[in-house]
């Protein structure tokens, strides 16, 4: 009997692929370097691996490669010495995409004008990976995004390659968790949630992120991985419209919420603090649940919870600038012909991230009402306002003294606020910056 011909065991090249994560020898790629993306990118580039960030932004892309962060949690000091050893590479160039063993997937989520899911960039990912797709690739999303998007969406794009999951190739869902501006959490220092399609999906997926990340929390699918994130980003979502729906309440029964806030959290259980202000923003907070939202719509259910904090987190901006304008008022000067300075535009402190910041809506409606706006943010130097593009104004005490008021949207930490107190006639605190002064303090008006 004739000897046949050894059989090529056809799980090999995600052996392979095993062996090469845990060796730190397998070629990774980041698709989107964004806040998402860029962080991720350099911590697998700082343990060893040779990363690609595929990115369709060529600005971005010349400005990696000349080692300049535009992330300002990734020093450019720290993307220079990985640019210089090869260890990260940027390109816009997909046709990289068959020589990488590893595909993380960070393309944004937003949301349509119909305030509905937009993952059009996450199809057009999946396109570019799905039309090169080999034997012993895993791909992982790490966009936020409804559950079932891995599963439902993700998984027939790439099988209609004619590979099958789990056996040629493998496929996860890990949701990012970053906090961008925090000192206190990092990519690393993060657990890190995953979700496999099938069982040998969820192990490769936990090699590679074990990589990096010591805690690793393994769920039993893609679905429960995504509606993880949902349930955290929505957690937030309807907390922080709870805290402003009670800022309101206060408001009128003329108490100080900061100070609630601050008795209320002595309470050493049942008890979490989350705290009002002029509305949500960013990429996450204000979009997430509404993609859970859509999912539970499709099903039958009502998100009640999340159309309600919704609701309240939007009326923020407007209930900021009805409160600079009753505080002009008392002070004999209507709104419009005031000049307003607004300190903060990003959507939250020590970043420079404007999506969706509320700090726009007041600005907005400031201006439609006819009042003079302008803005002083050390982390944003120019930005699009009422239709005109405005510079960042450098905090000086002359001009702060001419201001009418100055209303104190986002409370990032290199910002003179002694300053601002000194000279400012009139200040309206949405952040609670000035806490040791009492409500009734003149010149400061808090939430
Ligand atoms: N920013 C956060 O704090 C945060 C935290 C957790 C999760 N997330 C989620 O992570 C995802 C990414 O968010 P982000 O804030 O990093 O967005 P971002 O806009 O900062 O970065 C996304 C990058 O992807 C690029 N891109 C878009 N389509 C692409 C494509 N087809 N191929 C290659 N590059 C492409 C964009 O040019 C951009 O540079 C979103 O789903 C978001 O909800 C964000």
């Amino acid at each position: 009997m004739g000897r046949s011909a050894p059989r090529v065991s056809a799980t090999k090249p995600l052996d392979q692929l095993a062996k090469r994560l845990k060796a730190k020898t397998a070629r990774l790629g980041v698709v989107g370097l964004g806040y998402v993306g860029l962080p991720l990118a350099v911590e697998f580039a700082k343990e060893g691996f040779s990363v690609t960030g595929i990115e369709i932004d060529r600005a971005r892309v010349e400005q990696i490669s000349r080692a300049q962060s535009y992330i300002p949690d990734v020093p450019s000091r720290a993307l220079n010495q990985l640019i210089r050893e090869e260890r990260l590479t940027a390109t816009s160039r997909f046709d990289r995409l068959p020589d990488l063993d590893a595909i993380i997937i960070c393309v944004p989520t937003p949301l349509r004008k119909t305030r509905e899911p937009d993952i059009s960039y996450i199809l057009s990912a999946t396109q570019e990976i799905a039309t090169s797709l080999r034997r012993g690739q895993l791909i992982v999303l790490e966009s936020t995004t409804y559950p079932g998007t891995t599963d439902e969406v993700i998984l027939p794009m790439l099988e209609a390659q004619g590979l099958k999951v789990g056996r040629d190739f493998c496929l996860a869902f890990s949701p990012e968790r970053i906090d961008p501006g925090s000192s206190q959490f990092a990519t690393r220092t993060i657990p890190k949630v995953i979700g496999g399609i099938t069982p040998r999906c969820q192990k490769l997926a936990l090699l590679l992120y074990g990589q990096i990340i010591p805690r690793l929390v393994p769920v039993s699918s893609t679905k429960v991985a995504e509606m993880v994130k949902m349930l955290e980003n929505t957690f937030r979502a309807v907390n922080i419209g709870l805290v402003n729906e009670i800022a309101l309440m206060c408001g009128k029964l003329g108490l100080d919420v900061w100070e609630v806030i601050e008795a209320a959290k002595t309470k050493p259980f049942g008890f979490l603090a989350f705290y009002p202000g002029p509305g949500i923003g960013g990429h996450c907070i204000p979009s997430d649940p509404m993609y859970l939202a859509w999912k539970a719509r499709l099903h039958g259910c009502e998100a009640r919870f999340i159309e309600l904090a919704d609701q309240t987190n939007r009326y923020m901006p407007h209930y900021v600038v009805e409160k600079i304008a009753q505080a002009l008022n008392e002070r004999k000067k209507p709104l419009k012909g005031s000049s307003v300075l607004l300190i903060g535009l990003a959507y939250k402190k020590d970043v420079n991230d404007t999506r969706d910041s509320p700090a726009l809506e007041v600005a907005r409606e400031l201006g439609e009402r006819g009042a003079q706006v302008s803005y002083h943010d050390p982390y944003v130097a120019t930005a699009e306002l009422n239709g005109r593009v405005m510079r960042s104004s450098p905090l000086q005490a002359g001009q702060l003294a001419r201001t009418n008021c100055v209303a104190i949207l986002t409370n990032h930490s290199n910002v003179d606020y002694d300053l601002i107190l000194r000279h400012a006639p009139l200040i309206v605190d949405t952040r609670n910056q000035y806490a040791s002064l009492s409500r009734a303090s003149a010149g400061v008006v808090k939430l």
